[in-house]
């Protein structure tokens, strides 16, 4: 780590590649803190639907998002003391969140509470922009990928686990519409930071994915 670089594991990529499962393992194999921050995009969406608002409401919009108050207690978010995690994995917040995140007032506001969680290190934060717009200093930034029809194929498997009907050309043709969204926004779009480094994930196991995270920090500390 040179003297700027900040203890911190920055794991950026597309959706669907498993981030925030290889983030909490890689965060509790360290004994780490663990910042989801799409978590946060998706509570973000979820009060301004609650609210009532469209995103060119501009002043109620500033209103809202100076009020939002956002917790992470181990897996749990809470906005303004209540547990939303269920109610932000929903397929409306889902939808509503692409919007949402790509929203330059949106982005400040919540880049801000990370910055302020994560300053003191020791936090392993998942994202889109983590290792590029977040925290840059971050002694450690992965880009996870895996192929589109890799990342389709393991959240069909998901929604069937959970008995949710799910048809996969859908599932891929959705993720396509995300990863499309994501990349080409104007403000913070997915890509890696220059120094990060890629794994292909693809052909890997989860406890594969996560050894080589944590080889690669300890490597490279
Ligand atoms: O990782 P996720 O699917 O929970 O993310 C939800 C949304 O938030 C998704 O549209 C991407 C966006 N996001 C973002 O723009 N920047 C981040 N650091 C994290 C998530």
């Amino acid at each position: 780590m040179t003297a700027s670089a900040l203890p911190l594991i920055a794991i950026d990529g597309p959706s669907g590649v498993g981030k925030s499962t290889t983030a909490r393992r890689v965060a509790s194999r360290l004994g780490w803190q663990y910042l989801d921050t799409g978590a946060m995009y998706r509570a973000a969406a979820l009060a301004i639907h609650r609210a009532g608002l469209a995103l060119e409401a501009r002043e109620d919009l500033e209103r809202v998002l100076a009020g939002l108050a956002l917790t992470q207690e181990g897996t749990r978010i809470f906005l303004a003391g209540e547990d939303v995690s269920e109610a932000i994995r929903s397929q409306e917040v889902t939808r509503r969140v692409t919007p949402v995140s790509a929203d330059a007032r949106v982005r400040e506001v919540l880049v801000d509470q990370q910055r302020r969680i994560g300053a003191t290190g020791h936090w392993v934060v998942d994202g889109r922009d983590i290792g590029t717009v977040v925290f840059p200093q971050a002694c450690c930034k992965v880009f996870l990928t895996a192929s589109p029809e890799a990342r389709a194929r393991r959240r069909f498997l998901e929604l069937q686990a959970k008995g949710q009907g799910a048809v996969f050309e859908e599932v891929l043709a959705d993720q396509r519409r995300r990863d499309e969204a994501d990349s080409t926004r104007a403000v913070a779009p997915l890509r890696p930071a220059e120094d990060a480094v890629e794994l292909d994930s693809s052909d890997l196991t989860l406890d594969q994915v996560v050894d080589w995270i944590v080889a690669r920090h300890q490597a490279h500390p």
